[in-house]
């Protein structure tokens, strides 16, 4: 299993992505780190369990993982919310720990909303973080008015941010981030609660942004949001590094996984069961399309298609590679979290 081959000889899968800007220093650099949670009367969660990467200048770097992975708390690591049990992390070249003032001044955040940003309105709320950020006050207006227009929040401005719906809520947070441009913007899950259009189009500012050389950080459970921005990827489990590289590098690991889509007339009775019998990574059924991603020898597989398909009317078939969906239920498959 590619899990186990990780597991023994951690980080053999380097990222193919270069610094955009040459030799820089990377963005971010971070070594060893450890965030150990006590908890009383119960074991302590190490959450961050020897941690190493740098993200390269200007680029789009996935925190990947599944719940309790410690997507979050490597993040707050990062934006100086919490301090680390051991190791270290420079950010922008600056220690998180001995120099999170100068860490601060230089990253957007989206992790969770402070309890006093909901009581401001949302123009507010846009104004006071670009004036931390130190943005000129005609500046500042502007900004606020063409962010505003880009995120539909035009006719929310004079409202609390606690009054608006959770979507709502998100909008203002990401907002934020594009009043000013600070090199680096971190964003936790940024597209819970977004609709798609939104969410396309924030995914565009944030592939502008990449390309005017902003560093952006972010985590989601959304596999393919990350397959469509992302440079460079870093799956964590319980901590640790489970695999790391760019896409191409990720689905490399999932040599020989297929994905087959078969739409018939009606589905045949028999065809779920036959492939369930098989261990598919994955396989659904919606109306007469049976989905399956599964680990065998391409001749197999078209010859399962070829099997699949003589039980019906065929109206559609699809055969391809691995999607990162894929590589992820590889990867975690075996590695259930016993915390
Ligand atoms: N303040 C805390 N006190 C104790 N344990 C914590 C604390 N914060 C996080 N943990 C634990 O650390 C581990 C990692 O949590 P974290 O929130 O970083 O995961 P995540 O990858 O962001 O998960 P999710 O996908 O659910 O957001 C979990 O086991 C969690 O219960
Ligand atoms: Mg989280």
């Amino acid at each position: 299993m590619l899990h186990r081959e990780f597991g023994e000889n951690r980080g053999a899968v380097r990222t193919a992505v270069t610094p955009a800007s040459g030799m820089s220093s990377p963005a971010i650099e971070v070594e060893h780190l450890v965030k150990v949670f006590e908890r009383r009367g119960r074991p302590p969660v190490r959450a961050v369990d020897g941690l190493s990467f740098s993200v390269a200048k200007g680029s789009i770097f996935g925190l990947l993982g599944p719940n309790g992975a410690g997507k979050t708390t490597t993040l707050r690591v990062l934006t100086t919310l919490t301090r680390p049990t051991g190791g270290r992390a420079r950010v922008a070249g600056y220690d998180v720990v001995a120099s999170a003032l100068d860490v601060r001044r230089r990253i957007a955040v989206v992790i969770q909303e402070h309890a006093a940003d909901l009581l401001l309105t949302v123009r507010d709320n846009l104004l006071s973080f670009g004036r931390f950020h130190g943005l000129a006050r005609d500046v500042l207006r502007a900004r606020a008015a063409s962010v505003m227009e880009r995120f539909g929040l035009v006719e929310h401005a004079g409202r609390k941010v606690q009054d608006l719906s959770g979507g709502f809520r998100r909008r203002v947070q990401v907002a934020k981030v594009l009043m000013v441009d600070t090199p680096l913007v971190f964003l936790d899950e940024f597209s819970t609660g977004m609709d798609p259009l939104l969410k396309r189009a924030v995914m565009d500012l944030l592939r502008e942004a990449s390309r005017a050389g902003r560093t952006i950080v972010l985590t989601t459970q959304v596999l393919t949001e990350a397959e469509e921005l992302c440079d460079d990827i870093l799956i964590i489990n319980r901590g640790r590094q489970v695999a790391r590289g760019d896409l191409h590098a990720l689905k490399l690991l999932s040599e020989g996984v297929y994905e087959v889509s078969l739409t018939f007339d009606a589905l045949p009775p028999e065809v779920e069961a036959e492939v369930a019998a098989l261990g598919p990574l994955r396989v659904r059924t919606t109306g007469s399309t049976l989905q399956f991603s599964i680990k065998a020898d391409e001749r197999d597989v078209l010859a399962l298609v070829n099997r699949l398909a003589a039980r019906g009317h065929v109206r559609r078939v699809e055969v391809g590679g691995a999607s990162l969906e894929d590589v992820f239920v590889e990867l975690m498959s075996g590695g259930e979290d016993t915390r």
